[in-house]
């Protein structure tokens, strides 16, 4: 680990910080493993718009994303962005009851190290796919408030002291 303490061992810092990280990674908020990356995200279209409460465009990790609010059977509500793939765990077996995308079956996502529920997987319902129009693709809904962007974590945990 280097010292933050002087200037020059700032600069050092700074710069071992930067390379040491992949720029724009999304952590898990409650233990900080890595879960995936700007480069990933993706804006989910084909949401069932009767489950959709509202959406918006969220600025994450240097990147527009577009983030869906949901509610699910029980009642809770979920601010809710896409990734291509993430490192999670999958908790269970793939559902296709009360989907939010239509044509789609989803599984329950932990992070790996720490449990803490980060999302789901949506998975294309082969059963369905042959009504579907368009390409469709899987993809990994992440819950907004339960990850945070590494370069964010940064700002916060580096106070420089001159
Ligand atoms: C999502 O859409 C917004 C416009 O609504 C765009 O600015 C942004 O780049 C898109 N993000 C991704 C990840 O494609």
């Amino acid at each position: 680990m280097v010292s933050c303490s002087s200037a020059n061992e700032i600069i050092k810092c700074v710069f071992v910080t930067v390379s040491s990280r992949h720029v724009g990674e999304i952590l898990c908020r409650q233990c900080g493993a890595s879960v995936t990356r700007q480069s990933e995200f993706i804006n989910v279209t084909g949401v069932d718009s009767s489950q959709l409460a509202y959406e918006y465009d969220f600025p994450l990790a240097g990147k527009t994303t577009k983030v869906h609010v949901l509610t699910n059977p029980e009642g809770h509500k979920f601010h809710m962005f896409g990734a291509k793939t993430a490192h999670l765990n999958f908790h269970g077996t793939p559902q296709s009851h009360a989907t939010w995308y239509p044509g789609y079956k989803w599984t329950i996502c932990l992070c790996k190290v720490c449990n803490r529920h980060l999302g789901w997987y949506f998975e294309v319902d082969k059963s369905t796919v042959l009504h579907m129009t368009s390409e469709k693709k899987n993809f990994v809904g992440l819950v907004l408030d339960n990850v945070i962007s590494a370069d964010y974590v940064d700002t916060l945990t580096r106070v420089p002291n001159f």
